[in-house]
């Protein structure tokens, strides 16, 4: 893509008070297109987001929105729609009385007010509870409306953090259509996520953040063919959780636990099928048998997991 960048984050640093949180982060965004900003609790999302909605001043380094400062520009903080992790909308109102308060504060002007709240609403699919308060509202509907009252006032760039906390599933691919809907309208995304598969099927590029710097960048399938190679993910899953006999058969097969599901096992490898009908028959053999082997490409999961541990981008 050739146009200019929307976002330009250029050598920020931040600290609060003597812990230095952000240690000189470059990014930069162009309009239609999805970054996700990855990484560990503590990591420095918030504070990135923060420093690029102008909340903080960077102590060094500079962030410019569609040029222009937006700790020190109004019209630049205008440019820019925010979408908190916690639903920030008056439970009390209908989605349609919340977007016209957000419109307000958002200074569109009065009589544009009614075109600007139904655009929201069609772009966040919520204009069939238009006229329902958000305390009624089941949480895929509230998450939709609160990027609707983020984008009432037309942003280039909207900022999710955490979009997906506390999301089943359904409703986290009514966001992802409406995320997808929106970068193809030209608007640029910025999302901070846990949800390395989320991120993976949604972004057009992704970024690790560690301990306050940026390590790796890139769109997703390139660095997991840089890092992998033709290396397959094995994923062994049993009926049941192993004991500690079977635990230590799992180590030595270089099976590591999963981090979500005590069950389920991985591990890579670049002789990934035939790999797997020889592991199965191991464990057969030696009483654990699993419920399902899968062989599948590997994952942005795969390569946080080398990124958290340090076996890449140092
Ligand atoms: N208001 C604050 N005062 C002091 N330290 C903070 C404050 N907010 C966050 N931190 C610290 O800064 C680091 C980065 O936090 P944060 O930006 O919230 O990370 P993330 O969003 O990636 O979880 C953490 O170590 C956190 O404890
Ligand atoms: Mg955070």
């Amino acid at each position: 893509m050739t146009t200019s960048p929307i976002l330009t984050v250029a050598g920020v640093v931040h600290a609060y008070g003597d812990k230095t949180v952000l240690h000189g982060v470059d990014l930069s965004l162009s309009p239609g297109e999805i970054y996700a900003l990855l990484g560990p609790n503590g990591a420095g999302k918030t504070t990135l987001i923060k420093t690029i909605c102008g909340r903080f001043r960077p102590d060094s380094g500079s962030v410019l929105l569609n040029g222009e400062d937006p700790a020190r520009v109004h019209a630049a903080r205008a440019s820019l729609g925010l979408v908190p992790q916690e639903i920030a909308l008056y439970a009390h109102l209908t989605v349609a009385e919340n977007l016209a308060a957000f419109a307000s504060l958002a200074q569109v002007p009065r009589k544009a007010v009614p075109a600007a709240v139904q655009r929201a609403m069609e772009l966040t699919r919520t204009v069939d509870r238009a006229h329902v308060p958000v305390r009624h509202l089941s949480g895929g509907y509230q998450r939709r409306a609160n990027i609707a009252a983020a984008i009432v006032h037309r942003p280039a760039l909207l900022i999710l953090d955490e979009p997906t906390v506390g999301v089943d599933i359904d409703a986290r691919e009514a966001l992802d259509a409406v995320i997808r809907g929106l970068r193809d309208l030209g608007v640029a995304v910025l999302l901070t996520t846990h949800d390395l598969e989320q991120a993976g099927a949604l972004a057009d590029r992704v970024g690790f953040l560690r301990e306050g710097s940026l390590v790796l960048e890139g769109q997703p399938r390139t660095l997991i063919a840089k890092a992998f190679g033709l290396q397959m993910e094995v994923l062994v899953e049993f009926s049941g959780e192993p004991d500690a006999a079977g635990e230590i058969l799992l180590a030595a097969e270089g099976l590591v636990r999963t981090a979500h599901r005590a069950k389920l096992w991985t591990r890579l490898d670049a002789d990934g099928y035939a790999a797997a009908g020889r592991l199965d028959k191991r464990l057969r053999k030696a009483g654990l048998v699993p419920r399902e082997i899968r062989v599948r490409e590997p994952s942005l999961q795969n390569l946080f997991s080398l990124v958290a541990e340090r076996k890449l981008a140092a």
